[in-house]
């Protein structure tokens, strides 16, 4: 009996140690040599006088497939501590598309232009291998999956999910290999690593099994609706649009008032030179103002 195979046969109500003993033929010491084992590598078990379980929401495979509505998700890789999933998935060469890694912990999270994503226990982490057949509004559909499964706060672009008051609730990563896909987000779920997050626990209380199953359904839709449907929806949770921004890409700093999206979802920024189309960067927000700016309306509906 494995560690692995262990972690399967528990769920969120205790396991008794005389049932564990019995549906494993394994003696109780060892049975609670495994489960430390999977403790050590991350998994939330919870090991008691009665027996052991998993954690409240735990995304194990056991609590997560039964959740599943659609086609993104499967199969499925459960881990408990990696360097980070994004890398997890690359190296899984066979998976197809709609293929998902998820672990408890990542000790190198990678976020957005070289950054560290911060992946203490607790919150979600996870990759999912898309198809070529993703568009260029990849980042916007995922946004509006997020902030529609979340059910909090407002999206920053290019794809932050932020809380109400404006700290990070959520990012999204998107990695290509040739035809490969490699969409990365994290949500801080029960814990805030930086002063500048924030926790979904601080608004509602959120299993992430069911969470993580609510997105997978929502982007499942999002993937197939027509551009106009997405621009709107994630105009509707925008925190942008009609704010003063400072945009750092990896060459300039530009400012000025981020008036509306372009074909390609790139944000249409109105600034003393002219109007500047800016396809990857990090938006720092500023006042809302007013969107009167002749140059209005060349982005989409
Ligand atoms: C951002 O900078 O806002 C994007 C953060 C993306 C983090 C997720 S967590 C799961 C996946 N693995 C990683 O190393 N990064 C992404």
């Amino acid at each position: 009996m494995t560690p692995e195979q262990l972690l399967s046969l528990l769920s969120e109500t205790w396991t008794s140690w005389s049932e564990l003993c019995r549906v494993t033929k394994t003696p109780q010491t060892e049975l609670a040599r495994a489960l430390r084992e999977l403790q050590v590598r991350g998994f939330p078990v919870i090991v008691e006088e009665p027996g052991a379980r998993l954690a409240p929401g735990t995304p194990a495979p056991q609590m997560l497939l039964p959740l599943l509505r659609g086609k993104l998700g499967r199969p499925y890789r459960y881990l408990g501590t990696v360097p980070n999933t994004q890398d997890v998935l690359r190296a899984w060469s066979e998976a197809p598309a709609g293929a998902l890694v998820l672990a408890e912990r990542q000790t190198k999270g990678r976020g957005r232009m070289g950054r560290v994503w911060e992946s203490p226990p607790g919150n979600l982490y996870f990759s999912l291998l898309l198809g070529e057949d993703v568009d260029d509004l990849l980042p916007l559909r995922v946004g509006v999956a997020l902030v529609e499964a979340t059910q909090v706060g407002h999206l920053k672009w290019p794809n932050d999910l932020l809380a109400p008051d404006g700290r990070k609730l959520g990012g999204i990563l998107v990695e290509r290999a040739g035809s490969r896909v490699f969409l990365g987000v994290g949500v801080n779920v029960e814990i805030a690593p930086l002063p500048t997050a924030a926790a979904l626990r601080e608004f509602r209380s959120v299993r992430r099994a069911t969470l993580l199953a609510d997105f997978l359904w929502s982007l499942e839709s999002w993937l197939s609706e027509k551009s106009s449907v997405v621009f709107a929806a994630w105009k509707k949770h925008s925190i942008t649009l009609g704010r003063r921004v400072v945009i750092q890409t990896a060459r300039e700093r530009i400012e000025g008032l981020a008036l509306d999206l372009g074909p390609n979802g790139e944000l249409l920024i109105s600034t003393e030179w002219g109007l500047r189309r800016v396809t990857t960067g990090d938006v720092e927000l500023g006042a809302a103002q007013d969107v009167e700016d002749p140059q209005i309306g060349q982005g989409q509906a």
